[in-house]
């Protein structure tokens, strides 16, 4: 097993220069591939609202089945830094109720930080999750949970004045106490001066190369997601294809009787088949 990723050997990784991988991940079997690759942080995302669970936005998530997903990619990853993302409305009401819902990331799912969307209007249930214990990766530029103000997915920070807002908001967000900084759909420049200034690892999905780490979605890295593709996503595999290819054929196979074959069943144990003609004779 390799060692624990933790907030210290990330921070050490952007003092030596090296970047950080991060993936998603909403599943078992998935976690112990990611493990084995070494991914440094996975994402429990609410993401999965839209990968697994097929909804048009994020808003769906609630917190059991987030918590239950988190647990199967800790037993999967037990060596990732795992986060788990704050779904819709479970820590926008009240500190107290955010403190609640992370709590059960760490102590039912074995987390090590969560994660939440916003800026300045979030510092108040930053600082109250920090002093209640729990390591926090805020998430700025396009905050998907907020799909109903923006009126759809899109790109932040692309004037002097919203990038201005960012920036701002990575410092408030800061000095309120989080342990890493999300950065999403932002032109690259705003990635670099914010990496730049920042104290903590900034980690970049769709916020250009000069992040201190790169996030995806893996249902979009490994073509396993095409209702839409983001500008920033590059795609590794075309798994939908191959596993649609994969589905024809055993679909086939049945249908014109090529499965199952002999290798595929079970057999009597010695002289058990003759007995059992006789009987039924
Ligand atoms: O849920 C998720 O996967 C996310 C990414 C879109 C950054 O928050």
């Amino acid at each position: 097993m390799r060692q624990k990723v933790t907030i210290h050997s990330l921070q050490e990784k952007v003092r030596n220069g090296e970047k950080i991988t991060m993936l998603t991940c909403y599943d078992y079997p998935m976690a112990l591939l990611e493990e084995k690759a070494g991914i440094d942080i996975i994402l429990c995302g609410d993401s999965m609202a839209m990968t697994v669970f097929g909804h048009e936005n994020t808003l769906g998530m609630t917190m059991d089945p987030m918590i239950l997903h988190a647990q199967a990619v800790r037993k999967g990853a037990p060596g990732a830094f795992l986060v788990g993302d704050m779904p819709y409305m479970s820590y926008q009401i009240s500190p107290q109720e955010a403190i609640r819902n992370a709590g059960r990331y760490m102590a039912e799912a074995g987390c090590d930080a969560v994660k939440l969307e916003g800026g300045a209007n979030m510092a108040k249930t930053v600082e109250a999750l920090v002093n209640a214990t729990i390591p926090v990766m805020g998430h700025l530029g396009l905050p998907p949970q907020s799909i109903a103000q923006l009126g759809g997915f899109k790109s932040q920070g692309r004037d002097a004045e919203g990038a201005k807002k960012i920036i701002e908001d990575a410092r408030i967000l800061e000095e309120a106490g989080i342990s890493l900084l999300l950065l999403e759909a932002v032109p690259p420049e705003v990635g670099a001066i914010i990496a730049e200034r920042a104290k903590i690892p900034v980690i970049g999905i769709g916020a250009g190369p000069h992040v201190h780490g790169q996030l995806l979605i893996v249902h979009d890295a490994l073509g396993f997601f095409d209702a839409f593709t983001p500008k920033f996503v590059k795609k590794y595999l075309d798994l939908n294809s191959s596993i649609l290819e994969a589905l024809e054929n055993y679909k086939q196979d049945v249908v014109e009787g090529r499965f199952p074959q002999e290798e595929h069943c079970y057999k009597f144990k010695a002289g058990e088949l003759e007995k059992l003609y006789q009987q039924l004779e």
